[in-house]
Formats: C-alpha cells, sequence, structure tokens
C-alpha cells in the first residue's frame, strides 16, 4: 500500500486488526526486516509497518532528514490510517525515531519496543565520520555501508548462510539518496537522555547478546533511565535480533503483551478495539 505523506510517498504494510502495533526498521533496512513479526502478530494486532522515508520502496527527500521528520512522517501516516494511540517497536535507527516520537507525540503511544538502540547522539567524532560516510555514499553507491555493516547483523556464531543472505539482499535494495539523507540526520540527532525518564507508557527493550554494533550496554543505559521498563537479552542474537531469532522475539513481546493487570497499555484495551 501506499499513501501521499507530508511532501513524498510512503509505501506501507497494514495487516490485521485490533491494537495498533507498529514497526520501525533500522538502517539501512526495509519493512521487511519486519517480516516474521507481521506473520506472527497480523492474528491479534493491527500490524503496521512503513518503509521510512528514502528506504525500500517510499520515496526519498533532498537533505538531511532528522529523527523528528521520521516521526512526523508516522503520526502523519497514523491519522490518516485512524489509528490512534499505538504501541511503537523501534529497531536501532527505528528506535531513534520511536523516542523522537514518543518525546514529540506522547498522547499517541500506548506502549514502546526499543529493539538494540540506543538514547546516546553521535559524538562529535562519530558525527563527522557519519557525515564522511554519507560523501562516500554519495559518489560511490551503497556498497560503502552494506559491505561494513553485513557481516556485523547477525551474531558471529550464525553459520546460516541463506540468512546471512537475505540480510544483505535487504541492505542493498537500498537507495543511495536514502542512506545518504538519514546518515545525516542520525548524525545531527539529539541525546535523548535527559528526558528517558519521563516516558510514562510500558517499555520492553530488547538486545541481542551479540550485537556488534549496538552492544547490549546501551540497552541497560535505556532500562534504568526508563522507569517501567523491562530488560530482554536473547542469545545468539546480533544487531538484527528480531529477524535472526524471530521465535525467541516474538516470544518475549507476546509474554510482555499479556502484563498483569496492574499495568495496562496506555488506554484500555477494550476501548483501542473501537478506535480503528
Ligand atoms: C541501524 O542499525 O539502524 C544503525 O546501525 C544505527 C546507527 O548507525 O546508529
Amino acid at each position: 500500500m501506499r499513501m501521499n505523506v507530508r511532501d513524498i510517498q510512503i509505501a506501507y504494510t497494514d495487516r490485521g486488526s485490533g491494537i495498533p502495533l507498529v514497526f520501525l526498521h533500522g538502517f539501512p533496512l526495509n519493512r521487511d526486516a519486519w517480516s516474521k513479526q507481521v506473520d506472527a502478530f497480523r492474528i491479534a494486532f493491527r500490524v503496521i509497518v512503513p518503509d521510512l522515508r528514502g528506504f525500500g520502496e517510499s520515496e526519498s527527500s533532498r537533505g538531511a532528514v532528522s529523527m523528528s521528520c521520521f516521526a512526523e512522517d508516522l503520526l502523519t501516516l497514523l491519522q490518516h490510517l485512524k489509528t490512534g494511540p499505538i504501541i511503537l517497536v523501534g529497531h536501532s535507527m527505528g528506535g531513534y525515531i520511536a523516542l523522537a516520537f514518543a518525546k514529540a507525540f506522547p498522547q499517541m503511544l500506548r506502549g514502546l519496543v526499543l529493539v538494540g538502540t540506543k538514547a546516546a547522539a553521535d559524538s562529535p567524532e562519530a558525527a563527522e565520520a557519519r557525515r564522511g560516510t554519507a560523501e562516500k555514499v554519495r559518489l560511490e553507491g551503497v556498497s560503502v555501508v552494506v559491505d561494513p555493516m553485513a557481516v556485523k547483523m547477525l551474531s558471529s556464531s550464525n553459520t546460516d548462510s541463506a540468512m546471512a543472505s537475505s540480510v544483505r539482499a535487504l541492505m542493498t535494495s537500498s537507495k543511495s539518496e536514502g542512506l545518504v539523507s538519514a546518515l545525516l540526520g542520525m548524525a545531527e540527532r539529539q541525546d535523548a537522555g535527559a528526558w528517558l525518564e519521563t516516558i510514562t507508557v510500558p517499555t520492553l527493550i530488547i538486545t541481542g547478546a551479540d550485537d556488534m554494533i549496538i552492544p547490549p550496554g546501551e540497552s541497560e543505559v535505556l532500562a534504568k533511565a526508563i522507569p517501567n521498563a523491562t530488560l530482554k537479552v536473547i542469545p545468539e542474537a546480533g544487531h538484527l535480533v528480531a529477524f535472526e531469532q524471530a521465535d525467541a522475539f516474538n516470544e518475549i513481546l507476546r509474554e510482555w503483551f499479556s502484563l498483569p493487570s496492574s499495568v495496562t497499555l496506555g488506554p484500555s484495551f477494550e476501548s483501542s478495539s473501537n478506535q480503528q
């Protein structure tokens, strides 16, 4: 499906009915990274998965795309889809966007799931390196980021070459202009650490024990700072934990959804099913 969202066309998946459960992919991926979650959760939820601006089948725009811009795209998409408040799951860059969304539009959240991500901004050196990478991608293409990242997406103990090829294919299909814009946007993103304590919705934090791109320690920082947060570490999983260990990941989500009655996911479950 496609929809005009602000100045571009956004491609997205919208399956099932019930509480809206939205997944945001990381860099340099697209909505297919969540295919195993769409299949698992469309039975019980309304699962919405966009290709972020510049990724997958969505159109690109020129210049840096800030995490706030991605978050505003999401809000506009959700308003068009008349979802009401959502449970938002963000992986890595999708997690940076989920945090920007949580800060800007807290009334639109009923639960937050942060996967293989972090609150910290880039150091000045890291931001400078990212801008250099953006320039290289502009000149040489997507292999500049795909080659060094592809080997780090899965656990180093993973010997499944078919899975490694699928992950590489997901990354290689990216368009260089989208990657450049997102790299520039990530380089300028704000540090979320100062306001994590203001997040009031139930929050689940998931990391792969073998994540080499955003180490599990970053998830521990998030879990300590966000009130009501639960941390889960999945063994034998790297950065793309939801794809690599989909069964374990989906099971953790399922368990978390059946929260004790003392903890509700924002507005009550009953009222949510009327918001479609
Ligand atoms: C991602 O997986 O989205 C990126 O590795 C995040 C980043 O580069 O900071």
